[in-house]
This record gives C-alpha cells, structure tokens and sequence, in this order.
C-alpha cells in the first residue's frame, strides 16, 4: 500500500513563492503519473485560486467543506478533498476564516495528553493510512505561529522556496531554528531543500547569494532553479498551473525538471 510523502511548503517570509511552486510541482508530479493531494494552507486562499476560478473558489471557502471547517471540527481530511480538472490532482481549499485560525487553535478543548501542535496531523492521518495518495502538499502562509508548526508537524519533508535576493535571505535563520523547534515534536520532519525561485541572474548580488545559500550546511539546494518568468502571472489569471497552462514556457520546463528532483528526494 501506497504511504503518501507529505511535503510542507513554508518560508515566513511573503512572497517567496510557496503557493506557485507548491501548486505546479503538485501539477507536475500528478503528470508523472503520481496521485496528488494539494491542501491550502492560507487564507489567501493563492493555492486553491491557481486552479479554481474566482467565483468557485469563494463558494469553496464559505462552505462547510475546506480546510478551515476540517481542523476547527477535528475532522478527517478524506471528506474534504475536490477534484481539480487535471487527473490524479485533487485539492483541499482553503478559507478566509483561516484569519483566525491561529486564536482557534489555542481556544481549542484538547484532551488531556493532546497536543495543541498535533491537531493538523491527527485531521491527516486517515488520508495517510488509506494508500490513496503518493503525495500530500502542504501550502503555508508567511507566518511562525501554532498554525505553521502543526503544518511542520504534519509532514514528512519542508521545502523552503527562498527568492535569491538580499531580503530573500533575511530571516531565513528565523525559519530554520523554527524549524528544529517542530523537530523535536516531528522527529520525522526533514528540510527536503530549499528551491531558489524568480531567479534573474542578470542581477549582480545573485550570483552572491546563491553562494551564500549553498554554502549553508546540511541544507540541500535543489539544481533546478526557477527564473523570472512572466507566463507564471499568465498562468494565475487563467486559474490554471504553469505546467498545464504554458507546457513550452520556461517555468514550465524548469518546474517539471525541480518535479523529478523531489521525486528523487521524497522517493515516491
Ligand atoms: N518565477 C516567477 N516569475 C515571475 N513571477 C513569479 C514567479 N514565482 C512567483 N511569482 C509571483 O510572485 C508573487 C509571489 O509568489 P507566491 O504567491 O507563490 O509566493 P508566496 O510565498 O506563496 O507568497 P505568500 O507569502 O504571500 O503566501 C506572485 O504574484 C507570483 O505570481
Ligand atoms: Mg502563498
């Protein structure tokens, strides 16, 4: 039976490209033939927008059925899943109350023993135990609260998006010592790599950067970098991933050859 690599997308800082690497290396694994789960983990609801359109994904977000009502209920993720129109994709949206989900978690009535890191993972573990999925990705929003180290605490693998820039880099050491704080609760938990996104390497500091970046040790740098491509925007206004969207633009390539690396990495 199939266990899912659960792969976690987080970095607190905004803009780093989580949500767009999380929703076309999700695309692109389900191509490869893999069953993927997509869950939105933020009430910016990006992830559930790059592959429903406006309208729908309010509907989704207002519903009984998205991510929020799951956690807050302590429910089994199975019932909450859609499918997308790609085969083997499906997606857990997310919701604006999402806003509050960080007081929610700490008003939550646990029971004696329950972890108030643990309540994501327990929502999970149906869809972990069924063999259904290859693949759980995991959408973070920018932030290092309760909500984030259940998300680090739900999944096997983080992949950290860093966009190769000065401000790119600041606060990376923020992310990594929280990170080791979510260890010590998920002895499982490994940092799968960090993936540099809208990369331009016309501009001077980014050769600088990526030095910086590899020389961190212990912390993989995936190859495929993922430039500056505008298809990428394109590909968002048409609720659709760039993968799909645009299969010879060439973010699409890059995220299909970043795809097959964590592949090889998660081993599924
Ligand atoms: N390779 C790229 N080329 C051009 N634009 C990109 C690229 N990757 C991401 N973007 C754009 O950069 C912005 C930020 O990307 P994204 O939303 O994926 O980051 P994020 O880390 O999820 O942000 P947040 O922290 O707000 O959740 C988006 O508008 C997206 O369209
Ligand atoms: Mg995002």
């Amino acid at each position: 039976m199939k266990k899912p690599a659960v792969i976690c997308f987080t970095n607190n800082k905004g803009g780093s490209g989580k949500s767009t690497t999380a929703g076309n290396l999700g695309a692109a694994i389900a191509k490869a033939g893999k069953k993927v789960l997509l869950i939105d983990g933020d009430m910016q609801l990006n992830l559930t927008l790059s592959f429903f359109e406006e309208e729908r994904v309010i509907e989704m977000a207002d519903s009984s059925l998205n991510l929020y009502q799951a956690v807050t209920g302590r429910q089994d993720l199975s019932g909450f899943t859609y499918p997308t129109r790609y085969e083997n994709l499906d997606l857990i949206p997310s919701s604006m109350k999402m806003s509050s989900i960080e007081r929610d978690l700490n008003e939550l009535n646990l029971k004696r023993g329950q972890k108030r890191e643990l309540v994501l993972r327990d929502c999970l573990s149906g869809i972990r135990k069924e063999g259904v999925y290859d693949y759980v990705l995991i959408d973070a929003p920018p932030t290092l609260g309760i909500w984030v180290m259940n998300i680090l605490c739900a999944s096997d693998y983080a992949v950290i998006p860093v966009e190769a820039s000065p401000w790119g880099m600041f606060g990376l050491a923020n992310m990594f010592d929280f990170i080791n704080e979510a260890s010590e609760i998920n002895e499982e938990l490994e940092v799968l790599g960090i993936a540099v996104t809208r990369a331009d390497f016309r501009k001077g500091y980014f050769k600088q950067t990526m030095e910086t970046l590899r020389e961190m040790s212990g912390i993989h740098v995936f190859e495929t970098l993922i430039r500056v491509d505008s298809s990428i925007e394109w590909a968002q206004d048409a609720s659709a991933p760039v993968v799909e969207f645009k299969r010879s633009s060439r973010s699409a390539k890059e995220y299909t050859e970043l795809s097959k690396e964590v592949m090889e990495r998660a081993g599924r």
